[in-house]
């Protein structure tokens, strides 16, 4: 073979296999995402005519440490985190703890074949989920991220976020519904309220996954259907965690000085103090330089 033939016959390999990679890493639709984000949550609200599930999941009984009864036992993420870390996540403590494993690994690792088998009850017949398969396999595949990289599990605070960014979007994305504040819609109750402000402080993995798949349910638009990386959900996360979340602490009644008592200047002293001691300290250097 002569050498420019043979670098010919290089390049063809090399173009063929990049394309049979690309196939491989086929991509989902984003709405067949976000769909799958939001069946990952409250799924009874997005399936068609589907009825909200009564009595606690099949599963549910093998464990003992999460006390929730009925459809919240029913959620994907009430058994394996809105960190999709399951018992290695967020949920490794707590109320929500169960000890079930995440997805994070399985979306990482299986095909989409393999998820598919899952959600039908191939490895445990309880664990049949046909009706919402498609979607879910999508976003297990494609919609799953490490959160570690993007939360400080400690501080809950986001990892690298920009704030000035985020006001941006958060302003033109989200104030329309939510409010410049974010105060406008209330999830909670009038005296528990609980605004996009509380979610991004209490659970910024909550946060981040409601961003990018949407709300079931809700009008409110998905980050996978935008087209939104997932570090433009965490611009937004480091901006609403400046925004109210209703648990401020109530205003501290003022200590009023008891009658009878005269109130000291303590602040007008201190300040009278603090100015005294620095003009001795510019004399002091004055009269050392003239010295010199
Ligand atoms: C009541 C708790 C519960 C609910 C709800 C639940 N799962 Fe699971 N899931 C489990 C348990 C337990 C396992 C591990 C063993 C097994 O297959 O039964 C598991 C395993 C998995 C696995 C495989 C993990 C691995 O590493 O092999 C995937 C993927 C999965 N679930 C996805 C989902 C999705 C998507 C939903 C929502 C439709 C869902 N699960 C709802 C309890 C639950
Ligand atoms: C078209 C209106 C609309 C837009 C735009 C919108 N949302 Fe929402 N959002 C809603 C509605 C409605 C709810 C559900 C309220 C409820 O369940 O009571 C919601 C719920 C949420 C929740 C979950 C609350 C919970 O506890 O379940 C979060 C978090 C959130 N929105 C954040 C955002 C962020 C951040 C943006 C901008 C990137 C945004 N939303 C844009 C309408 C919107």
């Amino acid at each position: 073979m002569n050498s420019k033939l043979r670098w010919f016959v290089v390049a063809m390999v090399a173009l063929l296999a990049l394309a049979g990679y690309s196939l491989a890493q086929a991509q989902a639709s984003p709405a067949s995402i976000a769909k799958g984000g939001k069946l990952y949550d409250k799924w009874w609200k997005v399936v068609p005519n589907a009825v909200e599930p009564k009595g606690d999941h099949p599963l549910w009984a093998s464990q003992t440490t999460n006390t929730r009864t009925g459809p919240d036992t029913w959620r994907c993420k009430e058994c394996h985190g809105w960190d999709y870390k399951g018992k290695d996540g967020a949920y490794g403590s707590g109320s929500h703890k169960t000890g079930f494993v995440g997805v994070y690994n399985a979306g990482a690792a299986k095909s989409k074949a393999e998820l598919v088998a899952i959600l039908k009850g191939s490895t445990n017949p309880k664990h049949d989920f046909s009706a919402l398969i498609d979607s879910l396999a999508d976003f297990l595949k494609e919609g799953l991220a490490d959160d570690s990289k993007y939360i400080n599990y400690q501080t809950k605070k986001p990892i690298g976020g920009n704030l000035e960014q985020g006001k941006q979007v958060f302003t033109s994305s989200c104030a329309p519904c939510h409010g410049a504040d974010g105060t406008q819609l209330n999830f909670g109750s009038e005296k528990e309220p609980e605004y996009v402000g509380t979610i991004a402080s209490d659970n910024p993995w909550e946060f981040l996954h409601k961003v990018m798949s949407g709300q079931p349910g809700a009008p409110m638009p998905s980050g996978f259907e935008s087209g939104w990386a997932r570090e433009k959900a965490v611009d937004v996360l480091t901006f609403a965690q400046t925004l109210p979340t209703g648990e401020e602490a109530p205003p501290t009644p003022a200590v009023l000085p008891k009658t009878g008592d005269t109130p000291l200047p303590y602040l007008p002293l201190a300040a009278a103090g603090g100015l005294a001691l620095l003009t001795g300290v510019a004399l002091l250097r004055w009269t050392r330089r003239i010295g010199s």
